[in-house]
């Protein structure tokens, strides 16, 4: 059976370049595994009176649900303010509650952090391992990935401009399957 591994983007935005990046990773999936993007635009804000009084919105079950299937995740983060965007923060919270029913638990994952200037979401790449280290996620160390530039990655049809960033990344998604099969639950 083939593996299932999550692609998030951590931006609502319609132009976003995280998005884009994911939809350019959907195209480097190697046999045997099924890159799906998963969609973080419907979670209304964490609040743990959700779970106590057992009445969750429906969009949480459904994105909970989705995290409980896949085999793993690659988190397309943009930086806001030198951390994780709210929505994606938001969307790592939804998944980790009730704290008995962990989605992300064990699931092996990569970061791959963009941003338009050179900082390449640096601080919030790391800020999202901090708490994925918390929610038991392996996170595969090397390569690290950060991308500069994000404004100036593609042409109008959504194709790289520099063939060099498509192999840069098609080497880490490579890497990171490798880092996937060492590290999934056995
Ligand atoms: C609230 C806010 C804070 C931002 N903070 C940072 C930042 O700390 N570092 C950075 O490189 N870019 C920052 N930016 C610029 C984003 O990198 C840029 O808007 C980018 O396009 C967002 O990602 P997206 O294209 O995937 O939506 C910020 C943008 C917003 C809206």
């Amino acid at each position: 059976m083939k593996a299932t591994i999550g692609i998030i983007a951590g931006s609502l935005r319609r132009a976003s370049f995280s998005k884009k990046i994911a939809r350019a990773l959907l195209e480097m999936a190697p046999e045997g595994y099924d890159f799906k993007l998963i969609s973080i635009e419907d979670l209304p804000l964490y609040n743990q009176d959700f779970d106590d009084d057992n009445d969750v919105p429906p969009s949480y079950v459904t994105f909970r649900n989705t995290i409980q299937e896949l085999d793993g995740i690659i988190f397309v983060t943009p930086e806001y303010n030198r951390s994780v965007p709210a929505v994606l923060k938001n969307a790592v919270d939804v998944a980790s509650k009730p704290s008995d029913k962990n989605k992300w638990d064990g699931k092996p994952a990569a970061v791959f952090s963009n941003s338009p200037g050179n900082l390449s979401g640096f601080g919030a790449n790391h800020h999202l391992r901090q708490s994925l280290v918390c929610l038991n996620v392996p996170v595969m160390q090397q390569p690290e990935v950060y991308i500069a530039g994000a404004n100036k990655l593609f042409d109008e049809d959504g194709n790289f401009k520099d063939d060099n960033v498509r192999k840069f990344l098609q080497k880490a998604v490579d890497a990171y399957i490798e880092w996937f099969n060492r590290n999934k639950p056995s």
